[in-house]
C-alpha cells in the first residue's frame, strides 16, 4: 500500500558559467574555454490543461483543479492548475530568443493534465502529445529532441503496457523528425529507445537512452510480479554492455527517477525490486554513464550514484516542471522552469546548469511572462562542475547544521515558489539520505542512522 497512496496522495494533489573566468580577468562574460563547451535544454512535464481560462467562478477555471477555487488565475496560470497553452508557449519562446546555443533537447514526459480518468481517453492523450509535440517543432524545427514517456502520456494514466498499443504507436509517429528507425522500432514495442547523438566538434558520441520507468512505476498494475517488463532490462544491458565496447558515453533520460523521493519517507518512485535492479546495472556501467536526468517529481533536486564502496561515481539530475500544479492540501508547490546544462563534449561531462524560471505570481501581475535565470548551480554552491566527486563534496555541506548551502538548495527545489518554508530535522534528514542513497541498505541506514 505505502508506496502508491503517499505516491497518489502527494503527487496528484501533489504528489557560472561564471567560475571559468579568471576572477582577475576583465574579459567580459563571453564563455571561456571555448569550443570546449556545449550545452542542451532539459523540458519537463508540461502538463498542458487546455480548459485553462480567466472566469469569475474560480472553480470553473480549469479542470486540473478538480473543482477546488484557483487560487490567483492570471494569464500564465495558477498553483492550483495545470499549465495553460500560454504558460507553455512563454517558456518555448523564451528558450528559443535568449540565444543560448543548444546542440539537442531533452523532454522528459508528462503532457496530459492531471484530471479524473473519465475526462480524459486514449484520444485525448495522444491529441495532447501530439499538440505538445508540433509546438516544439514549430519553435525549434532545426534542434534535435530526445523525448521520454512519462506516467500521464497513457490512458489510463499510469498504466503503461509491455507491448504495442495505440499511445505507443501515434508517438512513434509523432517523433519520426527526431529518431531513427531503430529507436522508433523499439519505442512501439516498449516505449523505449536509445539513439546516438554526434557531435560536430569531437570524435566522441553519445547515446542517448531513453527508458520507459513508467514500466516499473509503482502504480502500473500491468507490471505487478513481472522480473522485466517489456524486457527493458536485458535491452538495457545489451545496450550498456555494446556501448562500452564501442566506447561510447551515455546519457539516461526518462521520466520517473531511481532512488527515493526527497520528500516522502522510505518511498522509492519505482517499485523496490526494479529500483535495486536499475541501480546494480548503473554502477556496473558508470564508467561510461556521463549522466542521468530526470523529471516526474515537478522538483529540482540532486541525486549522486555511490558505489559498493562508497565512491560517488555518477550525478543524477531531476529537473522541476513547467505546470505550477499543487493540488489541495498540499502546501507548497513549484514556479514553472526550464534547465540548460553545460557539457564538455570531449567525454560528456556535465560541467553546469543553469536554471531559469518564471516568477508565476510577478508574471500574472505584470501580464507579462518575464523568464528569468533563477541560479547557476555552480555559482550558487561555489563547485567546480557537477561531476560525481564535486556533488558529493556538496552534500557533505547539506549534512551540517543550519547548512547556508542546504536552505539554498531547498529553496531551488521549490524552484523558488516561497522561501519561507523551510526544511528541517525530519525533511532535511529525508532530503539528505534519498541524495546519497539510492539502494534499500544504504538508504535504511542513512535514516536510521540519524545522520543529522
Ligand atoms: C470557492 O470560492 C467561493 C467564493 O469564495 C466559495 O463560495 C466556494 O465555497 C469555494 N469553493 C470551494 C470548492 O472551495
Ligand atoms: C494545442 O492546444 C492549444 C490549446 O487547446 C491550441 O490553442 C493550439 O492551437 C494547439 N496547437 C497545436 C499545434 O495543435
Ligand atoms: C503477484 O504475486 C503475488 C504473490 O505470489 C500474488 O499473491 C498476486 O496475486 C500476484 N499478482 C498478480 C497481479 O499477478
Ligand atoms: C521501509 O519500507 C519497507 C517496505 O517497503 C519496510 O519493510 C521497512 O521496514 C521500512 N523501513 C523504515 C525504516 O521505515
Ligand atoms: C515573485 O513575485 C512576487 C510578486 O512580485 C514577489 O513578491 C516575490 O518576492 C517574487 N519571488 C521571487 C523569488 O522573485
Ligand atoms: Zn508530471
Ligand atoms: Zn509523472
Amino acid at each position: 500500500m505505502g508506496v502508491d497512496c503517499v505516491w497518489s496522495f502527494l503527487l496528484l494533489i501533489y504528489c557560472g558559467w561564471f567560475n571559468y573566468y579568471s576572477p582577475v580577468s576583465a574579459v567580459p562574460m563571453h564563455r571561456a574555454s571555448e569550443g570546449s563547451v556545449e550545452q542542451f535544454w532539459q523540458l519537463s512535464d508540461l502538463h498542458l490543461d487546455a480548459t485553462y481560462h480567466l472566469t469569475d467562478d474560480h472553480t470553473k477555471v480549469c479542470a486540473s483543479s478538480k473543482g477546488w477555487n484557483a487560487s490567483k488565475p492570471g494569464i500564465y496560470g495558477d498553483f492550483m492548475c495545470d499549465s495553460p497553452y500560454q504558460l507553455i508557449l512563454s517558456a518555448l519562446n523564451y528558450m528559443k530568443q535568449t540565444e543560448q546555443q543548444a546542440s539537442f533537447m531533452i523532454w522528459t514526459g508528462d503532457s496530459p493534465p492531471h484530471v479524473p480518468e473519465n475526462e480524459l481517453s486514449t484520444e485525448a492523450v495522444i491529441n495532447c502529445i501530439g499538440n505538445l509535440t508540433s509546438t516544439i517543432l514549430n519553435f525549434f524545427p532545426d534542434i534535435q529532441v530526445f523525448p521520454s514517456l512519462g506516467n500521464h502520456d497513457y490512458w489510463p494514466q499510469d498504466q503503461l503496457p509491455v507491448s504495442v498499443n495505440e499511445v505507443y504507436s501515434a508517438v512513434a509517429k509523432f517523433w519520426k523528425p527526431w529518431l531513427t528507425d531503430e529507436a522508433i522500432s523499439t519505442l512501439k514495442k516498449g516505449g523505449f529507445y536509445s539513439q546516438l547523438y554526434k557531435s560536430q566538434t569531437t570524435q566522441q558520441s553519445l547515446r542517448v537512452i531513453s527508458l520507459n520507468t513508467n514500466l516499473y512505476y509503482s502504480p502500473n498494475h500491468l507490471t505487478v510480479n513481472m522480473t522485466d517488463p517489456a524486457s527493458q532490462f536485458e535491452w538495457l544491458e545489451h545496450t550498456l554492455e555494446s556501448s562500452f565496447q564501442k566506447n561510447e558515453k551515455v546519457y539516461i533520460i526518462a521520466h520517473v527517477p531511481i532512488g527515493y523521493l526527497p520528500y516522502a519517507r522510505n518511498t522509492t518512485a519505482m517499485r523496490k525490486f526494479y529500483n535495486e535492479r536499475l541501480v546494480m546495472l548503473f554502477r556496473k556501467y558508470s564508467s561510461i554513464i556521463a549522466g542521468q536526468f530526470y523529471g516526474h517529481t515537478h522538483r529540482d533536486s540532486l541525486m549522486v550514484l555511490l558505489d559498493e564502496k562508497g565512491i560517488p561515481v555518477n550525478s543524477l539530475f531531476v529537473a522541476p516542471a513547467v505546470t505550477p500544479i499543487k493540488g489541495f492540501p498540499s502546501l507548497d508547490s513549484n514556479n514553472p522552469g526550464i534547465r540548460l546544462y553545460q557539457y564538455d563534449p570531449t567525454d560528456y561531462s556535465v560541467k553546469d546548469l543553469r536554471q531559469y524560471f518564471l516568477n508565476l505570481t510577478e508574471a500574472n501581475i505584470e501580464k507579462k511572462p518575464i523568464w528569468k535565470l533563477e541560479y547557476i548551480m555552480t555559482n550558487t554552491y561555489s563547485i567546480q562542475n557537477l561531476q560525481p566527486e564535486s556533488l558529493y563534496g556538496l552534500v557533505k555541506q547539506f549534512r551540517e547544521q543550519h547548512s547556508k548551502q542546504f536552505q539554498n538548495y531547498y529553496k531551488h527545489f521549490l524552484v523558488s515558489y516561497d522561501s519561507s518554508y523551510v526544511c528541517e530535522g525530519h525533511c532535511k534528514t529525508t532530503h539528505v539520505c534519498a541524495i546519497q542513497y539510492l539502494d534499500e541498505a544504504s538508504y535504511t541506514d542513512c535514516i536510521t542512522g540519524g545522520v543529522l
